[in-house]
């Protein structure tokens, strides 16, 4: 992550973050969360931010799966950082897992490129602006 992202900036003074795993649903906010820079981006989005389990950084009630990590090491590589997280808690959709595996019916929403999106079944997505 570059240092110029404010996520930056909050992984470095809290050593902590919470990757949130997002659904086919969530693909608006999921480009509001990647285009806009900064809290304000919050009062564009549709979201529901709950407490964690392990750390303070709040999770995504939307989320297919929210893993809560704290950082253990990072390093500079040219223009980015590289933040390892230790995983210290996780919450999930129990309708979206079984045994430990993600459903490939389950609508879990991956990026192409730019503004471009995929779920496991193949359906391609592009958020409404
Ligand atoms: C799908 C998607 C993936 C992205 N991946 C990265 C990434 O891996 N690293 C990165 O630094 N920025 C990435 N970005 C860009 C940041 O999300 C974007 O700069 C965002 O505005 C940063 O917000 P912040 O300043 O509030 O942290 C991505 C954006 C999108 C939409």
């Amino acid at each position: 992550m570059p240092p110029k992202r404010y996520s930056h900036r909050l992984i470095s003074r809290y050593g902590e973050y919470v990757v949130s795993v997002p659904h086919k649903g969530m693909v608006d906010d999921v480009w509001i969360a990647g285009s806009l820079s900064g809290p304000s981006k919050l009062k564009h989005m549709n979201i529901t931010l709950v407490p964690s389990k392990r750390v303070k950084t709040p999770s995504i009630k939307e989320a297919l799966a929210n893993i809560e990590c704290k950082v253990i090491d990072s390093r500079d590589y040219g223009d980015h950082t590289f933040f390892i997280g230790e995983v210290v808690a996780y919450t999930y959709n129990r309708d979206t897992y079984r045994n430990h595996e993600p459903i490939p019916t389950a609508e879990f929403l991956a990026h192409i490129a730019w503004n471009k999106f995929i779920t496991f079944s193949g359906e391609v997505l592009m958020p409404r602006k």
